[in-house]
């Protein structure tokens, strides 16, 4: 008998048979670049880890740069557009959106992964994932120009066609619920109003902050535009460094709530109850969309030209917008589980633990926006500490909690425990391994970024890289189990819709 999950409710939306046909045919399509370009970004971040192990001196310091900026914003990217088609898929249910956004998202993202990949991979554009200004532009003959602009029409092209998708989203939320209502102002007022699931209002506030952010990214790409163009001399660095930052920040932490609103909707599913919205949930989550906008200082505690009082706000609204949110959600996920008889699945298992690998770098992450640890972890090895476990145990594991419940859903096979249980352990054990590595070159005031680490003060990080690869095959194992178990469920379900 399947496993797919009984307790859904009716859907409030009535779709005819060919959009509900299209929506999943799409839903699936998007599982193929996942499957594809996820065990491949792996292998772009283990040869970085091979080159500072020494285990691989062929790659030069050039092409590392090159593979850690196609690694990082490749990833960034895969996840924001994975996770954007879960939410899609998931709140299909609730409100109605329209399908040609959706389309233009996919065709846009693939248009501009490949323009990532020939700049980096054939140009070897290596400004890192957050291409910081001047030195995105002044390559000192490293890459071509071509490299340059390349790379960033691609961010111009992914910019659109994200907020066109966001936009839908939103537009689709907008003609059900009034702003207030999709906010849940009415939780927190305690005045009546409709029932609105927590999942509309993570959704919402995620995506108001990501047009933000997106927003952002358009100042920021047009002031490169008149630069290059001769039109301006020079840019602001400390503006464009904000322009930058208000953009990055949003994106990565938008990932992370919109999988985490992913769980307050499948995972009731598997626990038999449901997660009602409610004064703290909607009062945390309308207290992130006031202060993730202004967290994104804690990026810049080192620029000594940023005012006091910024880098103060900084430090506040970190702990401000970070708390609420993670205690909500991770209390909602305890006390769904507490005594109920959850059906432990791929989902739900990726879920509860992708909840307690957010909690787990969170805090890897509180304790570096903290000024007084920032001056002794800033560009470290702890900062891809924290963001790569709340990203591979955390967010990561949600979003292929859900991609694998609705391949499961979608073709009938039911799930293999065995198979399922060895998948998650691999990655999950792997994972906090590779994560450790990192942890403790943090400790040690390994510098990140380093193509090698020849000086003798830093020679551990050399050690540490090796070891980290063990941790890191057992991650690619778990990761290509998941592959072969969702990519057959999606495969057959293709055939059926
Ligand atoms: C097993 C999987 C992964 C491996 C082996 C890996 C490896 C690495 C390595 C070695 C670095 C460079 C660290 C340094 O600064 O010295 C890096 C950077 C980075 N990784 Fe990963 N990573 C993995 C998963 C992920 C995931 C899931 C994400 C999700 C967003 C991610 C995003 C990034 C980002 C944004 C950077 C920073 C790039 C930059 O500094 O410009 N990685 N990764």
């Amino acid at each position: 008998m399947s496993d797919a999950p009984v307790l859904e409710a009716p859907p409030a939306i009535e779709m005819t048979a060919g959009e509900e046909r299209s929506a999943n045919r799409l839903t699936l399509l998007w599982v193929i670049p996942l499957v594809i370009l996820f065990p491949t970004f792996i292998l772009l971040g283990m040869t970085l880890r091979a080159r500072q192990s020494e285990l691989l001196p062929i790659v030069s310091a050039e092409r590392f740069y090159s593979i850690v900026t196609m690694h990082g914003l490749g990833m960034v990217g895969l996840w924001f557009v994975a996770v954007m088609a879960c939410v899609c898929d998931v709140i299909r249910k609730y409100v109605r959106l329209r399908m040609w956004a959706n389309w233009v998202a996919f065709l846009g993202t693939v248009t501009g992964v490949t323009m990532l990949l020939a700049s980096t991979m054939i140009g070897e554009y290596g400004a890192g994932w957050y291409f910081l200004y001047p030195l995105s532009i002044t390559p000192a003959g490293v890459w071509p120009d071509w490299s340059t602009y390349v790379f960033l029409l691609a961010n111009g092209v992914l910019g659109v066609v994200w907020t066109i998708w966001s936009a839908d989203v939103l537009w689709g939320i907008a003609q059900r619920y009034t702003l207030k209502e999709a906010l849940g102002w009415h939780y927190v007022t305690g005045k009546p109003g409709p029932e609105v699931p927590p999942f509309i209002t993570i959704v919402t506030v995620s995506l108001i902050a990501n047009l933000t952010g997106l927003v952002s990214a358009v100042i920021m790409l047009a002031l490169y535009a008149l630069e290059l163009t001769g039109i301006t001399d020079v840019s602001d660095a400390l503006l464009m460094k904000n322009l930058l930052f208000l953009f990055g920040h949003l994106l990565v932490n938008i990932i992370m709530y919109l999988a985490a609103g992913l769980v307050y909707d499948v995972y009731p599913l598997y626990a038999g109850r449901p997660w009602k919205n409610s004064r703290w949930t909607a009062g945390a989550w309308n207290l992130v969309l006031v202060f993730i906008i202004i967290a994104y200082f804690h990026h810049l505690y080192m620029d000594f030209a940023q005012y006091d009082t910024v880098q103060l706000i900084g430090q506040v609204t970190s702990y401000a917008v970070a708390i609420p949110s993670a205690v909500v959600s991770i209390y909602g996920t305890l006390a769904l589980t507490w005594r109920s008889r959850v059906r432990w699945t791929m989902t739900s298992i990726m879920m509860y633990l992708g909840m307690m690998g957010w909690c787990v770098g969170g805090i890897g992450a509180l304790i570096d926006s903290t000024i007084a640890f920032n001056t002794k972890f800033h560009n470290t090895l702890w900062v891809p500490a924290h963001f790569h476990t709340y990203f591979l145990v955390g967010a990561v594991l949600m979003i292929l909690g859900t991609v694998f419940h609705a391949c499961e859903h979608l073709s009938g096979i039911p799930e293999n425990p065995k198979r399922s249980r060895l998948a998650i352990w691999l990655i999950v054990a792997g994972g906090y391994g590779f994560v450790l590595m990192f942890y403790l070159g943090g400790a040690f005031s390994i510098p990140r970024r380093y193509a090698f680490y020849q000086h003798e003060v830093i020679s551990s990080g050399t050690y540490l890289a090796g070891t980290a690869l063990v941790f890191i095959t057992v991650v690619l194992a778990g990761v290509f189990l998941y592959i072969w178990e969702t990519g057959i469920r999606c495969l057959v379900a293709l055939k059926k819709v």
